[in-house]
């Protein structure tokens, strides 16, 4: 498992191998990051995505990242759209983590950058989604040597922050009792 870091930033000024772009099914580009990936990318990675489309929820495909070089690689993944929390959100979003980073072994990527994907417009319960986020990361092995983990405000910074600092599986407010030793 390679190294993991939360920083706080824009995703498109990332000099990483590969960058994480929080996608719809059609892979044309959108709002929030998405858009900001395909602005920084140019008009050529919606032609790309819409060759590889409909990309499904859970799933990551690779394109060039063509003007975002250095980077050498896009990474679209699409998250679940939030419903309540009982369809099956937490294992989709996981599997944008887990796919992503597959995806990127494949390609021989040795560092990757990840926004907070489906926290957005989605409307993923930042808390929630940041420990699906970090278990996900944490518990896939992979030859990735540097994972970064983007936030775009102090909020999902912190929220990502504290999931990593949790043991697996472990949200906000349900930390173990710490045992104290007697004496
Ligand atoms: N760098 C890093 N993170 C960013 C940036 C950026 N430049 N811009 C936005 N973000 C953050 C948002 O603040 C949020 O924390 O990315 C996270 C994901 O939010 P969205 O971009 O809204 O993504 P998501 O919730 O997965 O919704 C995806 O929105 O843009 C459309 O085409 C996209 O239909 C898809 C949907």
């Amino acid at each position: 498992m390679g190294a993991i870091e939360v920083v706080l930033g824009d995703i498109t000024r990332e000099n990483v191998d590969a960058i994480v772009t929080a996608a719809n099914e059609s892979l044309l580009g959108g709002g929030g990051v998405d858009g900001a990936v395909h602005r920084a990318a140019g008009p050529r990675l919606a032609e790309a995505g819409a060759a590889l489309a409909p990309c499904l929820p859970g799933r990551a495909v690779a394109t060039p990242a063509f003007d975002l070089a250095p980077v050498r690689y896009v990474i679209h993944t699409v998250g679940p759209v939030w419903e309540g929390g009982d369809h099956g959100e937490d294992e989709v979003l996981a599997r944008c983590y887990v796919n992503s980073l597959l995806v990127a072994e494949e390609l021989g990527v040795e560092s990757i950058a990840f926004p907070a994907i489906a926290t957005g417009v989605y409307g993923f319960p930042l808390d929630r989604a940041a420990v699906v986020a970090a278990d996900a990361v944490r518990s896939t092995p992979s030859t990735v040597g540097e994972i970064r983990l983007v936030a775009f405000d102090r909020e999902t910074h912190d929220a990502l922050r504290d999931a990593l600092a949790r043991p697996i599986g472990v949200r906000r407010g349900e930390e173990p009792p710490v045992d104290r030793q007697p004496g």
